[in-house]
């Protein structure tokens, strides 16, 4: 759908609230995002990187009636539902429709306070004294939300007939099927095994340019029926669908997920004020590694510790009432009140600028 045209659809359903139906996507481990915002002690600002459909900033706002927040999510159609169904927290949210990655730099920027920066005119809302951004949470929910999945006509799931584009953002340059028609077999095998972690990866690169010789693979559901064909009956008919970790793969390298994710979970422990936290909740091994090793790696230094040393996963419970929660894990480091001291002494020289640098 043209940019314009979607603009105007989104306007049109927003002025309809039956069909702000991504509301139904149930925020995950959000007991545990709550006990962690209790956690801290001078709750202030909150940045939610992924804001999707605005359940746990919403729960957050809510529940601390002095907190601000700034959410962010690349895709506009979350930014313009969540815009509209959070409006009652007036100048407590800013809702900035960007890549997390690229957000988070310019929340860094020194620009951040002008009102060309990416808060404009609200920017002194959300800043601290000195003119900066620091923040007390920082949130990743990584991946998508369920009104994504199911409401959003661009091929997430591959159980609808829906266009193969898989884009958060109209910015990202290739959609799912440019990739399938434009890379090579070798390319493509690489990228379902890589990001998919697919045995079958050889054997559906090749399904797939088999059929693109004859047709151009532009549905997501049609893409779903080669892989099918392709992968033996016993996978096929498993518990998985066969085009499970395909579709992971497409949708992780249409939207650079892994690289960006990096980038932003780097920049973001930067942020942190003192005793602030950054929260990451991960729903497959490839984005975990990616936390787990930024985690440690921060925390060998002075400034950052980390909450626990494995992973939190959801409970019996919250996995029954929603089972999309099920494979998520989530890791939290947090930045010291005071740095740990080494060799007993703390650094004379220090400041709190020094202090939200981070380690490498
Ligand atoms: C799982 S949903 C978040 C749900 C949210 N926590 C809630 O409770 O409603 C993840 C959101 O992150 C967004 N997202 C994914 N990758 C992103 C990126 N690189 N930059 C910004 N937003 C991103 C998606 O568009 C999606 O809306």
């Amino acid at each position: 759908m043209p940019e314009a045209h979607r603009t105007n659809q989104i306007a049109a359903d927003l002025n309809n609230p039956e069909n702000l139906d991504f509301s139904l996507h149930i925020p995950v481990m959000l007991n545990e995002i709550r006990a962690l915002a209790a956690s801290v002690q001078h709750l202030r600002l909150l940045i939610d990187c992924t804001l999707g459909a605005g359940g746990h900033t919403e729960a957050l706002l809510e529940t601390y009636p002095e907190l601000r927040c700034i959410g962010i999510d690349a895709d506009p159609e979350a930014c313009a539902r969540s815009s509209a169904r959070l409006s009652r927290y007036g100048d407590r949210l800013a809702v900035v429709n960007s890549y997390y990655d690229e957000a988070l730099a310019a929340l860094a920027s020194p620009e951040v306070s002008g009102s060309e920066g990416i808060l404009g005119d609200r920017a002194a809302h959300f800043l601290d004294i000195n003119g900066k951004v620091s923040a007390s949470f920082i949130l990743f929910d990584l991946g998508i939300s369920t009104y994504q999945l199911t409401g959003s006509g661009r091929g997430f799931s591959f159980t609808a007939d829906e266009p193969l584009d898989m884009r958060f953002s109209s910015q990202a340059a290739l959609s799912a099927s440019d990739i399938i028609a434009k890379y090579s077999e070798q390319q493509l095998a690489d990228l379902i095994y890589t990001y998919g972690e697919e045995r079958y990866s050889r054997r559906i690169a090749r399904a797939i340019v088999a059929a693109r010789r004859t047709e151009r693979i532009h549905r997501a559901a049609r893409l779903a029926e080669i892989i099918a064909e392709s992968v033996p009956p016993a996978y096929r008919y498993g518990r998985l669908h066969p085009a499970t970790r395909t579709f992971q793969a497409l949708r992780i390298a249409v939207n650079d997920e892994l690289g960006r994710a990096e980038r932003a979970i780097r920049s973001a422990i930067g942020l942190l004020e003192r005793d602030g936290i950054c929260a990451v909740i991960s729903f497959h091994s490839l984005e975990d590694r990616i936390v787990k090793h930024i985690f440690a790696e921060m925390a060998r230094g002075e400034r950052f510790s980390l909450e626990w040393k494995k992973p939190k996963e959801p409970t019996e419970e919250e996995i029954r009432r929603n089972p999309p929660s099920r494979s998520a894990k989530l890791r939290v480091i947090r930045a010291r009140s005071k740095p740990a001291r080494q060799g007993g002494r703390k650094r004379g020289n220090e400041t709190d600028d020094q202090d939200r640098e981070v380690e490498t």
